[in-house]
């Protein structure tokens, strides 16, 4: 058992000090990897920005048809030309996205539960490899429960899908949930990006915080921001804003556009910020624009 008593408090994280292993491949944290990994990468991040706006649609995975995703096949269509990676189930890829599209695909690969449980914590990993790359599938996204009753079967199926996914050269993105019992604070999400990122994930999907650039500084691979419940748009703008301006290599939001009254014209906002460098009120009047044009 680890000594923890005295653990000294970690605070030299040199925010101000670009990541240095980050020449010639555009993605943190991938210099290393080999053609296949780099090439699903750079289906996920773009090379010029070197960020990326995935739409996180999965959710019902364990919520069914949440509110905004009654119906996949009219929703994910209208948002496609504005997003570079889908983030979804392959039961929902399959059936309503069309296969002719270029889009990167993050395919959730954990499953388990469902909103009529009390713990949301215990997944298991339910994608096999094989069908992972039948679908083409630029990562694996695999749920963590850092902190809570399933935290050590969520990591072996973190540690089975990065087992697979180097197999294969299939990267894999750790997401970081946040219970009930979890605390919203940079230290839980220190703790658990790094953890999640020690054990091999390419990719890191977790919430913004206070401190975020010093979460970000300590995660040697990229983080993309989860949207959480639905804010009011300039609000959640501001959040896309703030994540990308302390660090973040992207959005993976999923409320906050498909609960919009407007999904087409936020996510249309979102990317702006996330590719383009406009700050939340500029994309919020181009929000309003496109809204009342
Ligand atoms: C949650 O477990 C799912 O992975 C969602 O994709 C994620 O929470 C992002 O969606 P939202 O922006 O709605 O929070």
């Amino acid at each position: 058992m680890a000594d923890l008593d005295g653990v000294k408090v970690a605070h030299n994280y040199y925010t101000e000090v670009p990541f240095k292993n980050n020449k010639p491949f555009h993605v943190k944290g991938a210099n290393n990897l080999d053609w296949g990994m780099k090439k699903h990468l750079s289906n996920i991040f773009d090379e010029t920005s070197q960020n990326t706006v995935m739409f996180a649609f999965d959710h019902g995975y364990f919520m069914g048809a949440a509110a905004g995703l009654e119906r996949l096949d009219l929703v994910v269509p209208k948002i496609l030309p504005y997003v570079d990676v889908l983030m979804g189930t392959r039961g929902a890829i399959r059936s309503c996205v069309p296969a002719s599209g270029k889009k990167g695909i993050a395919l959730r690969t954990t499953s388990g539960s469902s909103m009529l449980d009390e713990d949301l914590s215990h997944e298991i990993l339910a994608v096999d490899i094989e069908d992972a790359i039948r679908m083409n599938a630029d990562c694996l996204a695999v749920q963590t429960f850092i902190g809570a009753d399933g935290q050590l079967s969520s990591l072996d199926n973190l540690s089975k899908a990065v087992n697979s996914g180097i197999r294969y050269s299939i990267p894999v993105m750790g997401v970081v949930a946040v219970g009930k019992q979890m605390e919203r604070t940079d230290r839980f999400f220190k703790l658990a990006t790094r953890i999640v990122a020690e054990l091999g994930a390419n990719i890191i999907k977790t919430y913004y915080c206070e401190n975020f650039e010093e979460v970000v500084a300590a995660c040697p691979v990229p983080i993309v921001v989860a949207g959480g419940k639905k804010l009011p748009e300039k609000e959640a703008l501001l959040l896309a804003y703030l994540s990308i301006s302390h660090g973040a290599k992207g959005v993976d939001m999923g409320r906050n556009i498909f609960q919009s009254e407007n999904p087409v014209e936020m996510c249309a906002a979102v990317r702006k910020i996330v590719h383009e460098g406009f700050n939340d009120k500029e994309a919020f009047e181009y929000y309003q624009e496109m809204v009342h044009h």
